[in-house]
């Protein structure tokens, strides 16, 4: 019997590849014109760096984590998301001082214990962001106004829903009207709405169940018991979106799934895959810093991403956005000599920076032809006994089938010039 990935875990395969790559590519280009360091943080951390910071009755920590002892029966758990290890880095290696602007950036693989479905793996992937040190509203329009550039350079359409969730002046009052909002309603909602709105009566809002939902849409509302300074805070927010042209809709019961998050957050969101509608997400974290351990006033916020949603939607939207690789040449060799002839050539132009293929076996010249057809090469050199015998081989453009003759005889660095020439002349050099 064959061996099976594991469910919700997926290979990424090399005709996806590229899209991947140009996903990654854009995003890192647009973090490093906003001012971000890259980041890389360990795939593994101590179970209670998760607790601690995502929330104890929050679905992730109660239902999801991939979390085991080790062998030392230390209880460890593979990253859920990233800003909790991204924050631990930062306090530990005291980057607050190393660093001339704490702006970072981590791309990397995330495990969730969901239940799998389309653009919803057990592992998957966030390009995330965290900006440490700064808590004007500007700042949180920047951000979120990089994420949309992300999308805007992808090609991809999607809105933005934003909100705030206030701090802990004005979270107590409306967590009490909350609760007296649930009490009147027990018996409609789930057992796990039930518990949570004696243990965390936020997260209700959070429930993904329709019929929980359905009970919230008369609940009330946490912009309406924001105190003075966060009402001002969310009020310049979104007056700095809006000097940045960014449009977005305010979606009061937005909550997150995260306990972290204080004043304002967001939710990229697409109605293109199905019941996964985030692409990305994030917002404010001004407690968490030194919830974790660090300095006390150290506010923060960030986004991730989901690539594979983004892979998902860019496959939808726009399949054009990274047209299939093409090799410069393919070197049909025909017989021994001509293969060895050709080998070192071959590599030549490899390290003089061209893409090069060559059937290594030495194949007919119809099953090379193909081998070139498959590699979408743009031109095949053909060398066989007769090409070797007058010095002169073939240079075929698979585009015009026009043909010419290239002088096969002197210095393989002479050869490799004239090819490139032929083949690629804005890389000679
Ligand atoms: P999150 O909302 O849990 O936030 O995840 C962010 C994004 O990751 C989601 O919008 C979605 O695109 C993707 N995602 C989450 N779970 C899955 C899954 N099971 N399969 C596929 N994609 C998924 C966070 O993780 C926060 N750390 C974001 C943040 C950074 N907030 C502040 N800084």
């Amino acid at each position: 019997m064959t061996i099976q990935a594991l469910k919700g875990f997926k290979d990424i395969l090399p005709d996806e590849v590229a899209l991947w790559q140009h996903i990654e590519a854009t995003a890192r280009n647009i973090f490093q014109r906003f001012g971000f360091n890259e980041i890389r943080v360990p795939i593994l951390e101590k179970t209670e760096l998760f607790a601690r910071s995502i929330g104890e009755a929050t679905d992730i920590v109660e239902k999801e984590m991939y979390s085991f002892s080790d062998r030392n029966g230390d209880s460890i758990t593979m990253r859920p998301e990233g800003t909790a290890p991204v924050l631990r880095s930062f306090i530990e290696h005291g980057l607050q001082a190393k660093l001339p602007v704490q702006r970072l950036y981590t791309i990397g693989p995330m495990f969730r214990h969901e239940r799998p479905q389309k653009g919803r793996l057990r592992q998957f992937h966030q390009m995330s962001v965290e900006v440490l040190g700064l808590n004007h509203p500007r700042l949180d329009a920047e951000l979120i106004a990089m994420a949309w550039l992300i999308l805007e350079e992808l090609g991809l359409t999607t809105s933005l829903q934003i909100n705030s969730l206030g701090c802990p002046a004005c979270r107590p009052a409306y967590k009490d009207a909350l609760v007296q909002f649930l009490a009147a309603r027990t018996e409609h909602i789930c057992e796990d709405c039930q518990r949570r709105s004696q243990s965390n009566p936020l997260r209700v809002l959070d429930c993904k169940s329709s019929h929980c939902q359905e009970q919230y849409v008369t609940a009330p509302a946490i912009l309406d018991h924001l105190c003075p300074d966060c009402d001002e805070h969310f009020k310049q927010t979104r007056a700095s979106l809006d000097l940045l042209a960014v449009p977005y809709t305010v979606n009061p019961f937005m909550v997150r799934g995260l306990d972290y998050y204080t004043r304002t957050t967001f939710e990229l969101v697409t109605d293109a895959l199905g019941a996964q509608s985030a692409v990305g997400a994030g917002g404010r974290y001004d407690g968490l810093v030194e919830q974790l351990g660090g300095a006390k006033s150290m506010p923060g916020i960030g986004f991730a991403m989901g690539m594979e949603r983004l892979v998902l939607l860019l496959s939808q939207q726009n399949a054009d956005a990274c047209p299939d690789t093409e090799t410069d040449l393919f070197v049909a060799a025909l017989g021994e000599e001509a293969a060895v002839a050709a080998f070192p050539v071959v590599h030549l132009l490899r390290r003089k920076g061209l893409q090069v293929a060559m059937d290594l076996e030495g194949k007919s010249l119809k099953s090379q032809m193909k081998q070139a057809d498959r590699a979408k090469a743009r031109f095949v050199l053909i060398l066989g006994e007769e090409e070797l015998a007058t010095g002169q081989a073939i240079l075929r453009d698979m585009a015009s089938k026009e043909q010419r003759q290239i002088p096969m005889v002197g210095p393989q660095e002479a050869l490799c010039a004239v090819l490139i020439e032929a083949v690629a002349p804005d890389r000679n050099n």
